[in-house]
């Protein structure tokens, strides 16, 4: 052992000195990480050893929260001299966007943050951005005849009847996701220490062991009452909030259930000024260059024995192309989701199986028709969001009185009686009948047809890879696992880090077992 330690002494400045010359963190290592150590040195020696340049060019294909939040984990890692181009045909932001109503601005799109969603929460800190002021509202359930669950002003009132309505499985539930959630969280520390995962399987993995692998596989409904958790409670209560945030049925994986119930527990945000002002803010930190192109293609090109990527590109002004050294493709790459089709590759590159689902969010200024819900009285109705039952007769899964994107501090919702602005949240664009049903009257309807999630019944129960190729990377298959704007922002910090750590060949950063058990070592 003795001998071991004084090696290790020896490494360990060798170590230090390698990473140096990346620029790279490293937190302090002991002697019972001795054997990857040596893996390690014996690699920074002969491999990425100050002769190995980073990439000169990156393309980002896609500039949504995941193009974005690449766009600035890239720079992070490679450092500023990496150009990177950034493509989006669309406005920047993708599935965070904004619409106008009455010289106000809501988010139409994405809405909502949760409390403990760490990179969203470093990205407004980063670019000094601020939480939206929170607004008061009350939830209920309604099955399509009556509120089946109302939310009161009372927290132990609410207790209580969730309670008295469903006993002990709520607490279950709660017990439940609170210790995925811990687990999920490990992610941060794992990414703060460098490690990153070739595949989503494998991070799902060293998160929480072959469980979190098989809540990618298995149904909410059939985790749930697993745990305990009845059937009442999972078909009255637990199905509205699925289908309220992901609208589709219990049969979504367990892993995605639990980021949609997390939600519904409360401490939410959203970004004052839209959520989009953080892809924004992003782009702009990293300098990168957008550029207004849809991506159509990419091939491989070879010169000198080095491998590039030669991306085909259209836009109004007309056809192009652009050689890299890496590319990220950050954008959902199933059949017609994106269009880009590959060329050269070896095996085949292709899009994956499987579709997305599709919900329409109504953004309608008018005046509730409180008798639907069953108040007569429209002053008497409490309610600033009604979530729906799995019925099949009901046309909507949400009804929801918005705020708008900035909100000041004499801010206040509406009375009930007045006209508002509520989104609604469809599997159908609405008829002219369905609104005549929701609201009394209206002043205007603004419609959206959103690919919002995978459609996670569509595909074969595999998430797709990540590395489609040496240096091209897939950041979006991770919304198989889950789809929200956290999901999008780990897979694009893991991105960052697996072509990095590929890049400089630091193999002992990738997929390493038993990352909690080490990294506590260390500490
Ligand atoms: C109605 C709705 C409500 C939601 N609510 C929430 C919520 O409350 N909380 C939450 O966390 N998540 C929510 N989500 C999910 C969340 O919006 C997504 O998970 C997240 O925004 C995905 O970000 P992304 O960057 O990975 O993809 P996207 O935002 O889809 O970005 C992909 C970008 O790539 C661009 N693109 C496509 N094809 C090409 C091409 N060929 N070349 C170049 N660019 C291309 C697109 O224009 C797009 O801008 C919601 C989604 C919807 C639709
Ligand atoms: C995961 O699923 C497999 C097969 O369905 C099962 O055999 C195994 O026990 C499950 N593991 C855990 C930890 O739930
Ligand atoms: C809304 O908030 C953003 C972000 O804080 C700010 O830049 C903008 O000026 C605000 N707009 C209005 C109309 O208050
Ligand atoms: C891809 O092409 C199909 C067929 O032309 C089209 O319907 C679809 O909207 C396109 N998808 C995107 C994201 O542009
Ligand atoms: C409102 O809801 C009631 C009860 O469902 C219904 O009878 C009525 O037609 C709806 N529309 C209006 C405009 O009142």
């Amino acid at each position: 052992m003795e001998f071991a330690v004084s090696h290790l002494q020896t490494y360990r400045g060798k170590y230090w000195g390698c990473s140096d010359t990346h620029g790279h963190e490293r937190s302090r290592l002991d002697q019972l990480n001795f054997l990857p150590l040596l893996l390690l040195c014996t690699m920074c020696v002969t491999g990425a050893q100050g002769d190995a340049a980073p990439p000169e060019r990156i393309a980002v294909v896609g500039a949504g929260i995941g193009g974005s939040a690449v766009a600035h984990f890239l720079q992070q890692q490679f450092g500023t001299q990496v150009q990177i181009d950034v493509y989006e045909p669309g406005s920047i932001g993708g599935r965070l966007a904004t619409l106008t109503v009455n010289n106000q601005h809501y988010e139409s799109g994405s809405a909502s943050i949760h409390s403990l969603n760490l990179h969203m929460q470093d990205f407004v800190k980063l670019l000094g951005l601020k939480h939206r002021r929170e607004v008061a509202g009350k939830t209920a359930i309604f099955n399509g005849e009556r509120l089946v669950l109302e939310e009161t002003d009372w927290y132990l009132l609410n207790l209580f009847r969730l309670w008295w309505h469903y006993g002990i499985s709520f607490l279950r539930l709660q017990m439940w996701v609170e210790e995925i959630m811990e687990k999920f969280m490990r992610i941060y520390k794992y990414q703060a220490h460098g490690h990153a995962f070739s595949s989503v399987e494998e991070l799902l993995h060293s998160l929480g062991g072959e469980r979190f692998i098989n809540m990618s596989h298995r149904s909410v409904a059939e985790s749930l009452l697993e745990v305990g958790v009845t059937q009442r409670f999972i078909d009255e209560v637990i199905a509205a909030v699925i289908r309220a945030s992901y609208g589709q049925p219990l049969t979504v994986p367990a892993f995605v259930g639990v980021m949609s119930l997390a939600g519904a527990q409360g401490n939410m945000w959203a970004v004052e000024g839209g959520n989009k002002l953080v892809c924004r803010g992003l782009l702009k930190l990293t300098k990168a260059s957008v550029i207004h192109a849809r991506v159509t293609g990419i091939a491989l090109h070879s010169t000198e024995g080095k491998t590039l990527y030669k991306l085909r590109h259209e836009s109004d002004s007309g056809h192009g192309s652009d050689i890299y050294d890496m590319v990220i493709i950050a954008t959902p790459l199933h059949q017609g989701g994106s269009n880009i089709s590959f060329e050269d590759f070896e095996p085949p590159a292709k899009e994956f199986p499987g579709t997305y689902h599709h919900m329409v969010t109504s953004v309608v200024h008018g005046y509730l028709n409180s008798s639907y819900f069953g108040f007569p009285e429209p002053k008497l109705f409490p309610f600033t969001s009604i979530l729906a039952t799995d019925n099949p007769d009901l046309f909507f899964n949400s009804v929801e009185n918005i705020c708008p994107i900035n909100v000041s501090v004499g801010f206040r919702r509406k009375q009930p009686q007045e006209a508002a602005v509520w989104k609604i949240l469809s599997q159908r664009p609405l008829d002219r009948q369905q609104l005549k049903t929701l609201f009394r009257s209206y002043y205007s309807v603004q419609v959206t047809d959103w690919a919002a999630y995978p459609h996670y019944g569509s595909a074969p129960k595999e998430v797709p890879p990540i590395i489609l190729h040496d240096n091209l990377y897939y950041l979006s298959g991770i919304e198989w696992a889950a789809s929200s704007m956290e999901m999008s922002a780990v897979a694009a910090k893991n991105v960052a880090l697996l072509a990095f750590n590929r890049w400089f060949q630091h193999q002992e950063k990738i997929d390493q077992k038993d990352l909690m058990h080490k990294l506590k070592m260390e500490l």
